[in-house]
């Protein structure tokens, strides 16, 4: 590794270690390890002949590790670098860091939402700080879409600062290509600028493990202009591995209505419909316990309105089993004439619930069971429910065969597969389940009455195949 950033390195291993957890919170500075660094700046594009030289934006400079890889990038080529830093302490150990480079450059201490200098560059860098962002922020209004969070924020003024043809490379967690929150960056930064490369980490924890960030990180790589036919998606698992490479065409792995970014293509699958277009509604179980103490029973009270509670651990086998003694109430009371406590029951008949939460390690994300129900009952938060209704107003499925259907194409390998593709989460929420492919309902009727107890994972994908 160059001299300059191994400096850059104990630089930065000095600072981690006397700052303390609470400022690295409170700021978010989880500065990048010189590998990542090198790795990020590999993923911009060599100089023109055209091109003497380049002027360039570090956001959230920390103590500027990503500005030395730049300068050890295209060394002598820098016309000028500019950052922005909120932190005082950084901001100096960024200028000493930087004045012993020798490159041209001119730090601005302050808020980058607000006092980013308003030029263009020709290369945009930045490990943003990862912080949610409340929609009425007053920043909100001066950013060129609303944002969920400061790193959709920072790579949205990074963009928006690009030179024709200037390129931009950040360090981020997978969220932003996926989910509802996301969602106006996406359009922003989609519909105005080429998304290039995205490199993504195997290790969800190797890349910050001296910062404690347990977020799953890739690399994106923007640039100003239209839309390159292919993107080049590449991976390693930790920060020192080696890098295997795949190029995508961008109509794969980009969805046109913005509703995700795919990090591979859907394998092979003419799947036309999502869940939702089919006219399905994936809703969230509206009983939080902790909030309906008042409500909820481990011993069924005497009353005749008194309702199952059921939770994602009552499938124990893959099949409802109610009541069982599993260490949470079973039953939910809900008085005649409490509108309240009525309005969170559904109705019976046929519906497929779907885990909201899996644990890192365990095979599947997306977990389906159907659910048939005898009786009005409460949906625990912790789970999923898939209907035939609206978010206000639940309606059975059809039939108990396309809940089984259902269940069946949910459990799929192909459908785990594009889920991973879209998420790098272990949380599957209403949202993500409506963006599913799904095959036509009479399809999944058809296949419905072959759902048994106790599948194999090879019997449900052979079944599922006939869609693929
Ligand atoms: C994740 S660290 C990255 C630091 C450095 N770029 C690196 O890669 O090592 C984010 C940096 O943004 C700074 N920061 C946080 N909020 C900021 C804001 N609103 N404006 C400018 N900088 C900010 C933090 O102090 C921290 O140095």
């Amino acid at each position: 590794m160059a001299s300059v950033l191994q400096q850059a390195a104990q630089t930065r291993t000095h600072v981690i270690q006397a700052t303390s957890d609470e400022k690295r919170n409170a700021l978010a500075q989880h500065l990048t390890p010189a590998e990542t660094a090198k790795l990020a700046v590999s993923m911009f594009s060599e100089l023109g002949s055209d091109q003497a030289f380049i002027r360039c934006l570090d956001l959230g400079a920390g103590t500027g590790m990503l500005s030395i890889a730049l300068y050890d990038r295209y060394d002598g080529r820098i016309e000028q670098l500019d950052a922005v830093e909120a932190d005082p302490v950084l901001a100096t150990i960024f200028e000493a860091e930087m004045a012993s480079v020798g490159v041209p450059h001119e730090l601005t201490q302050g808020d980058a939402l607000i006092a980013t200098p308003d030029a263009a560059y020709d290369r945009v860098i930045l490990n943003p700080p990862y912080k949610k962002m409340a929609a009425n922020d007053p920043r909100q209004d001066a950013l060129p879409c609303k944002s969920a969070n400061l790193y959709a924020a920072f790579i949205a003024v990074g963009l928006s600062r690009l030179a024709d043809n200037g390129e931009l490379v950040a360090i981020v967690p997978r969220s932003w290509t996926n989910g509802g929150y996301f969602e106006p960056f996406r359009r922003y930064a989609l519909s105005s600028y080429s998304l290039d490369a995205i490199h993504v980490y195997g290790s969800r924890t190797e890349v910050f493990s001296d910062t404690k960030v347990l977020q799953e990180t890739m690399l994106v790589k923007f640039s100003k202009r239209k839309q390159v036919e292919e993107i080049e998606v590449s991976q390693s698992m930790g920060k020192s591995d080696g890098v295997t490479r795949t190029r995508y065409s961008s109509q794969d792995l980009i969805d046109p209505f913005g509703l995700v970014v795919r990090i591979t293509p859907q394998d092979g699958s003419k799947l036309e419909e999502t869940v939702c277009s089919l006219g399905l509604c994936p809703s969230t179980g509206k009983v939080v316990d902790f909030r309906n103490r008042e409500r909820i029973f481990e011993e069924k009270p005497e009353g005749n309105d008194v309702y199952p509670m059921i939770y994602a651990g009552n499938f124990p086998k893959g099949v409802l089993e109610h009541p069982l003694r599993m260490g949470k109430p079973q039953w939910y009371k809900a008085e005649a004439g409490n509108v309240k406590a009525l309005k969170q029951l559904i109705k019976p008949g046929p519906y497929v619930v779907v885990k909201r939460f899996s644990a890192k390690e365990e095979k599947r994300r997306v977990v389906a069971r159907p659910l048939v129900l005898c009786t009005e009952a409460a949906i625990e938060n912790h789970l999923n429910f898939i209907h035939a209704g609206t978010p206000r107003g639940v309606v059975p499925l059809r039939s108990v065969e396309l809940a089984q259907g259902i269940s069946l194409w949910l459990n799929s390998t192909y459908l785990d597969r594009w889920f991973r593709g879209v998420s790098g989460s272990t949380q599957v929420n209403a949202r993500d389940i409506k963006a599913m492919p799904c095959p036509q309902l009479n399809d999944l009727e058809r296949i419905g009455p072959r759902w048994r107890i106790g599948m194999e994972q090879g019997e449900i994908d052979e079944i599922c195949k006939t869609f693929i």
